[in-house]
């Protein structure tokens, strides 16, 4: 078992991008924004787009929580990258919400956009659904996203175009667990 500072992911990530207190920060801040714009509403879906944002998605409930915004958690299932660091750009639906979610105020939650493409997908798929209102917050903003990804009402961090890993995020399965947002280092996905 290796010690604390002894991580065995250590090595391979070139440089750290948001560390986990300023994810918690950044976290505290967008849930009294949110917090603030939905006080007039009974309940709030919060839809998790797995699996990349479930780290997110369980910070932000419980920081909604604690300013007393009462919210359900939704789970749905996009295709993503798979094995390669770039987009393939093809979108497939792996898990469907469990519950109906007309007239429903839903805030989807993304780890991060990079072209936007899942993203734009998804909420084509949700305007079907009739909900009330259907807003998008992001821990992370890859720079593309900005000229073609749909409005993105929340953005944690504007990040640059490299592929980063932790937080939730992985590479090939790897990292989800990893405690800060970083770089991983190219020779690991090229090789
Ligand atoms: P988009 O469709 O290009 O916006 O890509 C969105 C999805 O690709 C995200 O939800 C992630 O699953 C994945 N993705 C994009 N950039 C990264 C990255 O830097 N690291 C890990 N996954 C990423």
């Amino acid at each position: 078992m290796g010690g604390a500072g002894s991580s065995w992911y250590e090595s391979d990530i070139e440089r750290i991008v948001a560390t986990p207190e300023q994810i918690a920060d950044k976290t505290a801040e967008l849930a009294a924004q949110i917090a603030e714009d939905y006080r007039s509403v009974d309940e709030l879906v919060l839809v998790c787009v797995l699996t990349g944002a479930f780290v997110f998605t369980a910070d932000l409930a419980r920081e909604l929580g604690r300013r007393g915004v009462p919210v359900q958690l939704e789970f749905m299932q996009a295709s993503s990258y798979g094995q390669a660091a770039t987009s393939s750009g093809v979108v497939r639906l792996r898990k469907d919400l469990d519950r109906d979610i007309s007239g429903a105020h839903v805030l989807v939650v993304e780890d991060i956009v990079d072209t936007g493409l899942t993203l734009s997908w998804l909420l084509k798929y949700l305007e079907g659904r009739s909900a009330a209102s259907v807003e998008v917050v992001t821990l992370l903003r890859k720079p593309a996203a900005i000229r073609s990804a749909p409005p993105l009402t929340y953005v944690g961090f504007d990040i640059p175009s490299e592929f980063v890993v932790g937080y939730g995020l992985d590479y090939a399965g790897k990292y989800r667990e990893v405690p800060y947002v970083g770089v991983l280092k190219p020779q690991i996905y090229s090789r």
